[in-house]
């Protein structure tokens, strides 16, 4: 990744002792223009040798542990002389490293709490922050004797030291959440960390995440040939658009019609890719995905064999391309996050396609380079590489597509009146500006008839459930609160117009605890 290669930049490093939230934490820092670089509990002070970070992050949660042995070097983490933020568990690693004692709580809470803050000084992390404010925080571990450098610049409620700092050696540790959105004026506390004092200049911009990306890629690729299946989805575009100025025409496109796409997506996907001047080789595998997947129910077999025929069909694809070194996809973070690859406590929720859906023995590597990233920061990347505004605002569409939509056996029959619906949902929602206001809107056909009645005559038909929700990054959902008039439309226009649908639901559930996608 960076800094081995062409640019040197401030970066804040964020050691990860077992917390699902700093891929976020990573995240918020970008958003100010700084990067930020996520190292793994056992790392090895290597990583520092050619650029030291202007600051570190230690981030864990309730799911770390207060005795594992196998943490870095605590003193000579201290002795790097770098400013820390530890976040949570990271803030009672810090007592514990500075000399105090920490026991495991009673009871475990992860709640929201109303901060009083004692002390702020102009520079420092409370600096522009308001005396009192709400947080989210976790209380997993209490501070039986506190280190005695640590002053304690912020309780709660209970009385509960949340924010604590030993201004001379610039530590400091909040028990709270700052990268949460429940938080108030965590953007402005990462702020004041990274920028006042870390002092780290704003220069993680887009143009530098493409510039260094494109090196990457073209170190990485060498003189191989790399293999990109697109989908027409706004991640497996960006990824190709990037490797296509890596690599120019060592990038071979395909587009594999799965038969499980929505109506027009093929015709899209040529007109974008025209656009680019990009080659794109089309193949049609309709007849192959619906028979494999006949007879299959369960969701995760589904995926598994979805994944494991796609792959089939590059490998097969690359071989008649000669020297092709690379598979690449446009897996993001949060593909990542719900598969549990590389995140020891996160349990995993299901297996995205373009990650954990791949065989285990596969012939080509992967070439993943927006893998760290969250949909928005990829969007704001497409529009920095030159996409027209209606391809970075498309819907995110999963790997698996339509097969995940129709709850139970996938048939040809019922892709075919799930695109029609599809097709009226999407028209209806962008012809209403809803689109920009909507992460995801689309059908989920159930296995369920009912009784209906059509121009005074019985029918016995299938159901579709609506879903559309509002999201930032795909982690977190709510449902979209759509109005009245525009499900209205919805549901009459695809009661009246898709044959073999003659009841419409609306799904009223977030995530969590219910997933996006039904499956
Ligand atoms: P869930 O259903 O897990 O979905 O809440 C979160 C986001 O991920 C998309 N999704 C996928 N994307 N391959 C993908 O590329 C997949 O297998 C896959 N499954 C879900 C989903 O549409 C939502 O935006």
């Amino acid at each position: 990744m960076l800094f081995k290669k062409k640019h040197i930049i401030d970066w804040i490093a964020i050691l990860d002792l077992g917390s699902p939230y700093s891929q976020l934490i990573a995240k918020r820092v970008r958003e100010l223009n700084i990067y930020a670089k996520i190292l793994p509990y056992n790392f090895s002070f290597k990583e520092f040798e050619n650029n030291k970070p202007k600051g570190i992050i230690l981030t864990g949660s309730s799911s770390s542990t207060i005795d594992n042995k196998t943490i870095f070097s605590e003193q000579k983490l201290l002795s790097l002389n770098i400013p820390i933020l530890g976040i949570d568990y990271g803030m009672h690693l810090l007592v514990k490293m500075l000399g105090g004692k920490v026991i495991p709580s009673e009871k475990i809470e992860f709640k929201n709490i109303n901060i009083n803050i004692l002390q702020k000084e102009k520079d420092s992390l409370f600096n522009k922050v308001p005396v009192r404010i709400k947080a989210r925080a976790d209380k997993k571990y209490i501070i039986k004797e506190n280190a005695p450098s640590f002053i304690v610049t912020a309780i709660d409620e209970d009385n509960t030291a949340v924010a604590l700092q030993d201004e001379r050696k610039k530590i400091y540790g909040v028990l709270f959440h700052p990268e949460d959105a429940n938080t108030d004026y965590g953007k402005v506390i990462l702020y004041n960390f990274t920028h006042l004092i870390c002092q780290c200049s704003p220069e993680w911009t887009e143009e530098f995440f493409i510039e260094d990306s494109v090196y990457d890629i073209r170190e990485e690729v060498r003189d191989g040939n790399v293999v990109a299946g697109v989908s027409g989805g706004i991640d497996s575009l960006v990824a190709s658009l990037l490797t296509f100025r890596a690599i120019r025409e060592q990038l071979y496109c395909i587009f594999i019609n799965t038969g499980l796409m929505r109506k027009e997506e093929e015709k899209e996907i040529i007109n974008i890719f025209k656009y680019f001047n990009m080659n794109l080789a089309i193949y049609d595998y309709t007849e192959k995905f619906i028979k494999s997947l006949s007879g299959i129910i369960d969701p995760e077999e589904k995926r598994r064999v979805i994944g494991n025929l796609f792959v089939n069909i590059f490998e097969e694809k690359a071989k008649h391309i000669g020297k092709t070194t690379h598979l690449l996809q446009g897996t993001l973070y949060s593909d990542v996050i719900e598969s549990s690859i590389d995140l020891g406590p996160a349990a995993k929720i299901k297996s995205h396609h373009n990650v954990a859906g791949l065989p285990e023995k596969m012939n080509l590597k992967l070439l993943e380079p927006l893998r760290f990233l969250f949909k928005d920061e990829v969007r704001r990347i497409g529009k920095s590489l030159g996409l027209p505004e209606e391809i970075i605002w498309r819907q995110p569409f999963p790997g698996p597509g339509l097969a995940i939509r129709i709850a139970g056996e996938v048939t040809g029959e019922k892709l075919s009146i799930l695109r029609e619906a599809d097709d009226i949902i999407r028209k209806e929602i962008e012809k209403q500006g809803w689109n920009r206001k909507l992460w995801q809107y689309f059908g989920i056909l159930l296995p369920v008839k009912s009784v209906g009645v059509t121009d005074g005559l019985r029918t016995y038909e299938n159901t579709l459930v609506l879903r559309m929700v509002s999201s930032e990054d795909g982690m977190t959902a709510d449902w979209g609160k759509i109005p009245h008039s525009l499900l209205k439309i919805l549901s009459n226009r695809i009661t009246k117009e898709v044959h073999g649908i003659n009841r419409v639901l609306y799904d009223i559930s977030s995530k969590p605890p219910a997933t996006i996608e039904w499956e």
